[in-house]
Order: C-alpha cells, then sequence, then structure tokens
C-alpha cells in the first residue's frame, strides 16, 4: 500500500472542498483532495448561482476572483410577483448598499479547478472505498482509498469532510452522536437551462396559483427557469414545449409576453429538502457543505451556506497552524449551525409562502388555513418596508461570524 501525506485531507472536489484547499494553500497549509468522480463529471453537475457578498470576498480571499469579477453580473434586486402582480425588493436600498452575484457554480468550480491545477496542489480522482480512519483516537487520522486498483493512505492532522449530502463522512460519525433533522416537501423543481437571453434582468418569484415558477440566468444570453412539479413527475413527462407553456403561464403577464424559448440544453426534477446534522464537528474530522446540511433552493442559500462552513473552517486552520491552538476547534459546530440554521429557516420560510400545497398542514380543518397564512404572510411582508428589508437583509446573506 502507498503512504501519502498532507496537513488537512479534503474529501471531495464541489465547491466546498477546491474553495477550502485553495484558502487553506494560501496560508501555507497543505492538503490533498479526494473525488470519487471524474473533474468533468462534476462540472456537468448544473447548480444555482446567486452569490452573497461573503462568498465573493472569500473568492477574492483565495485569488480566484478574477473571472466572478469581470463576468459576474451584480444584482440590486429582485422581483416576487403573486398571481401575475411584480413586488421589487430593492436589496440594494433596503440593506444600504448590498447586493448579490450572479454567476453559476459550474463557472466557480470551474475557475477554483483551473487554480488548484495551477497551484501544482495534488487531487486524486475517481477514487473509490475512501474510509475515514482514527478520527477520533489518539493516534492521527487518515483516509485510505483505491485509484485505479491501487490502494493507498493518506496520512493527516485533519479531515475536511465536503463529499456532499451522499458521501461517507457524515456516517463516519457513529449514529449515537449524531442527530439528523430533517423536512421533505410534497413537490419538486422542474428546471431547465437554454441559450436563450433572459426574460428579465433580475431574478422573478412566482407565486401563483398553478404553483411556484423562478426565471433565474446564467448570462446575457443563458436562461435557467424552473417550475413547480409533482414529486410523481418525471423528466421524460415534460417536454420542452409542455415547460414553457406552463412556465408562461405563472410569469407576469409582461414577461410572458417578452419570453424567448427554445431547446434545453439541461432539463432535471430535484426533490426540495431541509436537512442539518449535528454536531458537523467530530474529534479531527469537520463536515461543510452539503455533507452537513441541505436547503431547498428558494432563496439560493446552498452554496453560500457551503462557503460560510469554509470560512469558518479556514479561520479555526489558521490559527490552529500559526497559533498552534488547537482547543478553538471545539468552536465550528457551534459557529457554523448557527449560520446553517438560520440559512434553513430563511429557505423553508421562503418555499412555505411561494410554493403551492396540495398536502395541507396536519393541523389544518378546512384544509385551507395554511395557505391563507402563508397568502397573509407573504403580503404583510412585500407591502411593508420593515417586511421587504427583513427579506431584503437575509437574502444578501447575513454576515460571517469571527471565532472567539
Ligand atoms: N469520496 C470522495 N468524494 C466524494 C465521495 C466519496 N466517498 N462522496 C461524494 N464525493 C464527492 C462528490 O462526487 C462531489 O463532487 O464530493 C463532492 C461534493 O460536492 P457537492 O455535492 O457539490 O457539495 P459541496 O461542495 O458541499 O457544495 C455545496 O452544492 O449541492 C449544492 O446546494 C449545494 O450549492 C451547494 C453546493
Ligand atoms: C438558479 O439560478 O439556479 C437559482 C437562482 C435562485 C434560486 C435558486 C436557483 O433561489
Amino acid at each position: 500500500m502507498k503512504t501519502i501525506k498532507t496537513q488537512v485531507a479534503i474529501i471531495g472536489a464541489g465547491p466546498s472542498g477546491l474553495l477550502l484547499g485553495q484558502l487553506l494553500w494560501k496560508q501555507g497549509i497543505s492538503n490533498i483532495i479526494l473525488e470519487r468522480v471524474t473533474g468533468e463529471y462534476v462540472l456537468g453537475r448544473i447548480r444555482a448561482g446567486i452569490l452573497e457578498q461573503g462568498f465573493v470576498e472569500l473568492v477574492r480571499e483565495a485569488g480566484v476572483a478574477d473571472r466572478l469579477d469581470s463576468e459576474g453580473e451584480v444584482h440590486e434586486g429582485i422581483d416576487i410577483s403573486i398571481n401575475g402582480h411584480r413586488h421589487r425588493v430593492d436589496l440594494k436600498q433596503l440593506t444600504g448598499g448590498d447586493v448579490v452575484v450572479c454567476y453559476g457554480q459550474v463557472d466557480i468550480t470551474r475557475d477554483l479547478m483551473e487554480a488548484r491545477a495551477d497551484a501544482g496542489l495534488e487531487s486524486y480522482y475517481e477514487v473509490s472505498n475512501v474510509v475515514l480512519n482514527n478520527v477520533k483516537s489518539g493516534t492521527l487520522p487518515s483516509v485510505s482509498f483505491e485509484q485505479g486498483g491501487q490502494k493507498l493512505e493518506l496520512l493527516c492532522d485533519y479531515i475536511a469532510g465536503c463529499d456532499g449530502f451522499y458521501g461517507v463522512s457524515r456516517q463516519t460519525i457513529p449514529k449515537h452522536i449524531r442527530i439528523e433533522h430533517e423536512r421533505v416537501y410534497p413537490f419538486g423543481w422542474l428546471g431547465l437551462l437554454s441559450d436563450t437571453p433572459p426574460v428579465s434582468e433580475e431574478l422573478i418569484y412566482c407565486k401563483h396559483e398553478r404553483g411556484f415558477a423562478l426565471a433565474s440566468r446564467r448570462s446575457a444570453t443563458r436562461s435557467r427557469y424552473y417550475i413547480q412539479v409533482s414529486l410523481d413527475d418525471k423528466v421524460e413527462d415534460w417536454s420542452d414545449d409542455a415547460f414553457w407553456l406552463e412556465f408562461k403561464k405563472r410569469l407576469p403577464a409582461d414577461a410572458a409576453d417578452a419570453l424567448v424559448t427554445g431547446p434545453s440544453i439541461e432539463k432535471s426534477i430535484a426533490p426540495l429538502r431541509s436537512f442539518v446534522c449535528e454536531p458537523m464537528q467530530y474529534g479531527k474530522l469537520f463536515l461543510v457543505g452539503d455533507a452537513a446540511h441541505i436547503v431547498p433552493p428558494t432563496g439560493a442559500k446552498g452554496l453560500n451556506l457551503a462557503a460560510s462552513d469554509v470560512a469558518t473552517l479556514y479561520k479555526i486552520m489558521t490559527r490552529v497552524y500559526k497559533n498552534k491552538d488547537t482547543a478553538c476547534i471545539e468552536q465550528y459546530s457551534e459557529i457554523a449551525l448557527r449560520r446553517v440554521w438560520n440559512g434553513e429557516r430563511f429557505s423553508w420560510w421562503m418555499s412555505n409562502m411561494l410554493h403551492k400545497f396540495d398536502t395541507t398542514d396536519s393541523d389544518d380543518v378546512d384544509g385551507q388555513t395554511f395557505k391563507r397564512f402563508m397568502e397573509s404572510e407573504l403580503g404583510y411582508y412585500l407591502g411593508s418596508e420593515n417586511g421587504r428589508r427583513v427579506l431584503a437583509e437575509q437574502y444578501v446573506g447575513l454576515p460571517y461570524e469571527e471565532l472567539k
């Protein structure tokens, strides 16, 4: 068996693992990434692309923001449409200057992969049988894995589990320690990507009697649109024409008239889930991003919560290696989870207000009360400047917490 060594072993080359690796390297902390699939496969996964300011600054700190700064679109507001009537949430004005940046997750991932290759940092792709050893024993941890039929062992000081919802890292925390909170939603999002000019400069979140829809974008020539669908629906049930027809019905009339349709480049259905694993640290193992938590996409918090975990772990690792302060690792879970729960709550709140629920709250007697509560909730928040400010403050993202 071949043995290799590093300071921080990173499991997973998604945005969490790649960003963490780059930041650690900038501080002189060595790291090796292990990834189950190929780089091309990772880049084939279409995800959201609304970045909070904290995320953008972190990518700048990692020295990988050239393309993000030149090609990312600054969005100063969003529209929320209720049965065709638009309400603008002026993020910039309401928050005293904060905005979000529209730049696809695939693009960030590609930038980070290229920067890692340029820096000559080691990554092992297409690995299998990844096992995390000694994460909470007196001896140093290690990760055993296989690549191309060869068995390898990676010796390290710490392990960052950045391996997504289906990874092995979370499962390494013993069941009696791990608490998993979960809520599933009775619908999914059908997403369509197309090389058509987007229908709007800013995102339009649409609450509609027929169900939720979202008009998003990737660039001036690429659109990303979504509609709420039943969990029983299959992508094959939805031709491009059927998608466009339904999407148009849920948009405000002026947007529906202006909509340019075209063939899809990608089309997929994603279920909606709220999930949090506590704690996020166990011995020398830290869970980061989707490995520890999932949010429904309403509000675009998935990638941004991954980034705040990375920011916290990066500060901790820097203190560990620069100041020889190992006690600070105990702060990770508490700091990360505070922000995670807020993001979870915001995404759940937005999802509740904007979707059509066929199955109602089990406490409803008439089957309509939850629906009416949510209509009133959305009406209140959009109708009051204070309400819009609450929404705006969370959409642009709360500040990252410092270590004690
Ligand atoms: N060994 C090595 N790598 C693994 C393993 C394993 N056993 N299991 C999974 N992986 C890899 C996956 O192939 C994937 O490339 O870990 C990576 C995890 O990446 P993501 O799922 O993108 O998770 P993360 O980096 O935390 O990014 C969070 O992605 O899902 C969105 O909404 C989410 O935008 C957010 C972002
Ligand atoms: C996207 O562009 O894919 C996107 C944007 C905002 C969301 C969800 C998804 O809330």
